[in-house]
């Protein structure tokens, strides 16, 4: 629909006085005539609205109805000038029709790049907004506590300070485009095994230290608009009427003004949930709509309790503009949107292993390369389940490869689809011959690209995180048969690799890059780019070395997952146990060289509630131009409780020129020192002495200095 029409429907459904009321300071020059009407905060705009509204009215604000096409909806109240809202996912695009693959959020975790996550923000903001709805159901900002969880590549990944800065930096790019961002799931949604039911049953400093950290920071530093409680209960309360979760923490400590809306299906009482602190039921009115009536009705809820929710619902869409705008279709610069996505997946490109500088590949050096993998033709443009976009014109690995060797080199494919669970064909049969032919082609040719995927989804952990399809087996073959051999990794999480990752030269991690996916890969091949990525996971060398290794953790059992790894989680558990991972989180290489030095800290004495500076230079030493991401970890080295080892507390991303040296600031605020004490209800820094480690990885520390908090 063109926006005039749409502008003209809209104003056409409301009454002159009406609208005098509700555009309070924006009045439009139509309505001139009604400038005379004193400017009104939004809360007074609110507040006259609630008053004129009927109870049916408020009970049809806070809960969804089915309308065909969209993933959620809320009707408008024409004769109020109130519009509907049009719910969408997700996190990795706009899942309303075909559109934009972007990158999936594990990749933008790997850039470490807030300004690109807050880009990448704003491209899902003007896609939403240019299809009509507006509220994006995303950033997800669940920590990866299980390696097989089926939704880890919608995360930004283990850690909670590089999650929550991500995630208020996503959230300001989607709300600048006038879109209510939803970040989701509160709280403690780890896992899909038994997720509809599932309670984590997780202790308070834990809580507060890796799981709530993210949902604190888009509340309070990215303003978001809405929040989404989770499917699974915690510690035995179902998330959409757990009243610690959504009152005690999310709207009176927090101060969180939005609104609360249940995952679709995740509301499970009228209530219990209206007065614990849901404010909207999704996808339909089952508990919230006639059984909600009745409730208020009969006394069980209040009428001032569904107030407050349609207050927080109005609060936002009217700060939001949405009285004046309602969703409209408009245009959008497909083109520009690609863009975005190219320039976040290439930058969260991870370079785990390159040696004997096989990359970037030089065409001059080989006569002949080999592709082979089973789905190197097609492009990975996302994981599974509600992040899934139809992409408008997804790229393969091959088809760029190609492009780029041209006549310089001839090039061969073989699409290994060897026997798995998700093959369809017969390993029996197809396996052995296949990787004989693997075997072959890789002898044949100077170079050997192997491309190696798995598939996560929302609804379903993977078994294990093993790459499937005899794709390591695959590996293994064809470099015995050629040493000069490179894997790109196109997984949403961290895969097993310790069966060849010694034997091939590099080792690339793609992620899900979406719908461009094939030219981003050959640009970092190829050297157009530099890599600058790095982990926002851990990759172990076994399974057995991660934090997650009891039935009772995960899936848990009689319903109960235990986190008792309690805050050790991701590298946490690796340095608390001291066990070497395979690749550690916050690694990454470049094509170039960084060199730290004068590490200088502000003070080196303060009080607990103090701040310290820190500053850093970096220098690239390389030959190439390229991005190095300073790691700043803090260690609390006389906690008088179990603490991790270190902790992230600071990052920055810096862009080098060939020789250019920088200058990195970062400030450690007091809570960077903090632990959470229950007891106490709140952050607490102990006296004491503490480390500051500056690394390239969180196993590769260039500098440290210690500075000291007296009492
Ligand atoms: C369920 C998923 O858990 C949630 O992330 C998604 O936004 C909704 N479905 C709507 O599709």
């Amino acid at each position: 629909m063109n926006s005039k029409r749409s502008r003209r429907r809209f104003l056409k459904q409301t009454s002159v006085a009406t609208l005098a009321a509700v555009v309070g300071d924006k009045v439009p020059t139509l309505f001139a005539s009604d400038r005379l009407t004193p400017q009104l905060s939004i809360e007074q705009r609110v507040d006259q609205l609630i008053r004129r509204m009927t109870l049916a009215e408020k009970i049809q604000m806070v809960h969804g109805v089915y309308r065909q096409g969209f993933i959620g909806y809320i009707p408008g109240i024409p004769r109020l000038g109130i519009p509907e809202l049009a719910l969408t996912d997700g996190p990795a695009g706009v899942r309303h029709g075909p559109g934009t693959a972007f990158p999936a959020p594990v990749a933008v975790a790997a850039t470490w790049d807030r300004s690109l996550a807050q880009q990448y923000g704003a491209a899902l903001g003007a896609e939403a907004k240019a299809k009509g709805q507006n509220i994006l159901l995303g950033p997800m900002v669940n920590i990866v506590r299980v390696p097989e969880g089926g939704r880890n590549f919608e995360t930004f990944g283990e850690d909670p300070y590089l999650t929550s800065q991500l995630a208020a930096a996503e959230i300001r790019g989607i709300q600048g485009q006038g879109v209510i961002a939803e970040v989701k799931h509160y709280a403690a949604n780890n896992q899909e095994a038994e997720r509809l039911k599932v309670s984590a049953e997780v202790d308070e400093r834990t809580l507060r230290e890796i799981y709530l950290p993210a949902f604190e920071a888009a509340v309070k530093d990215g303003k978001v608009g809405s929040v989404m409680a989770a499917y699974n209960k915690v510690n035995g309360t179902f998330s959409s009427e757990n009243v610690h979760l959504l009152k005690d923490v999310l709207k009176d400590e927090w101060g969180f003004d939005g609104f609360v809306v249940s995952d679709w299906g995740a509301t499970h009482s009228t209530a219990d949930a209206a007065n614990n602190g849901l404010d909207i039921e999704m996808p339909t009115g089952e508990f919230f709509g006639d059984k909600l009536m009745a409730a208020v009705k009969e006394g069980r809820v209040t009428e001032a309790t569904i107030d407050d929710k349609v207050r927080r619902i109005l609060r936002v869409i009217t700060r939001f503009g949405f009285l004046e705008r309602p969703p409209e279709v408009g245009p959008l610069d497909y083109r520009r949107q690609a863009e975005i996505g190219r320039r976040v997946a290439e930058a969260g490109v991870v370079l785990l292993k390159n040696e004997k500088d096989i990359l970037p590949l030089d065409v001059n050096n080989f006569k002949s390369v080999a592709v082979i993998g089973a789905f190197a033709d097609s492009a990975a443009s996302g994981g599974g389940g509600s992040a899934r976009i139809t992409p408008l014109n997804p790229i393969s690995p091959l088809g760029a490869i190609a492009n780029r060797i041209g006549k310089r080199a001839t090039f061969r494919f073989l699409k290994f689809v060897a026997g798995s669970d998700l093959s369809k064909s017969d390993p029996a049969t197809t396996g052995a011959g296949l990787l004989n032919d693997a075997t072959e082609l890789a002898k044949a040719c100077d170079v050997a690209l192997v491309f190696a995927r798995d598939f996560e989804s929302e609804g379903v952990d993977r078994a294990n995180i093993v790459m499937g399809m005899q794709q390591d087996e695959l590996i293994r073959e064809v470099v015995n048969a050629n040493p000069r051999t490179v894997v790109v990794l196109n997984t949403g999480c961290m895969v097993l690799v310790h069966r060849w990752a010694d034997a091939v030269l590099a080792i690339v991690q793609a992620w899900y890059p979406g719908q461009d996916d094939g030219e981003i890969i050959a640009d970092v091949l190829f050297g157009n780019v530099n890599p600058s990525g790095k982990l926002p996971i851990t990759f172990p060398k076994r399974r057995e070395d991660t934090g997650i290794t009891t039935a009772v953790q995960y899936p848990g059992v009689n319903g109960l997952g235990r986190y008792s790894e309690g805050v050790f989680v991701g590298y946490r558990h690796f340095d608390k146990e001291d066990i070497t991972p395979q690749f550690p989180f916050g690694h990454g290489l470049s094509y170039t060289t960084f060199e730290y030095s004068n590490l200088k800290l502000s003070r080196t004495q303060i009080r607990a509630g103090e701040s310290v500076a820190v500053e850093v230079q970096v220098k690239n030493t390389g030959s190439r131009d390229g991005a190095e991401v300073v790691q700043l970890y803090v260690q609390d080295i006389n906690a008088s409780l179990p603490r991790p080892v270190k902790e992230l507390k600071g990052f920055e991303k810096v862009s080098l020129k060939r020789g250019e040296t920088k200058l990195v600031r970062i400030n450690l605020d007091p809570r960077s020192m903090a632990y959470y004490d229950p007891s106490k209800k709140q952050w607490v820094v102990e006296p004491g002495t503490f480390k500051v480690l500056i690394g390239s990885s969180s196993r590769l520390i260039k500098l440290t200095a210690q500075f000291n908090v007296v009492s």
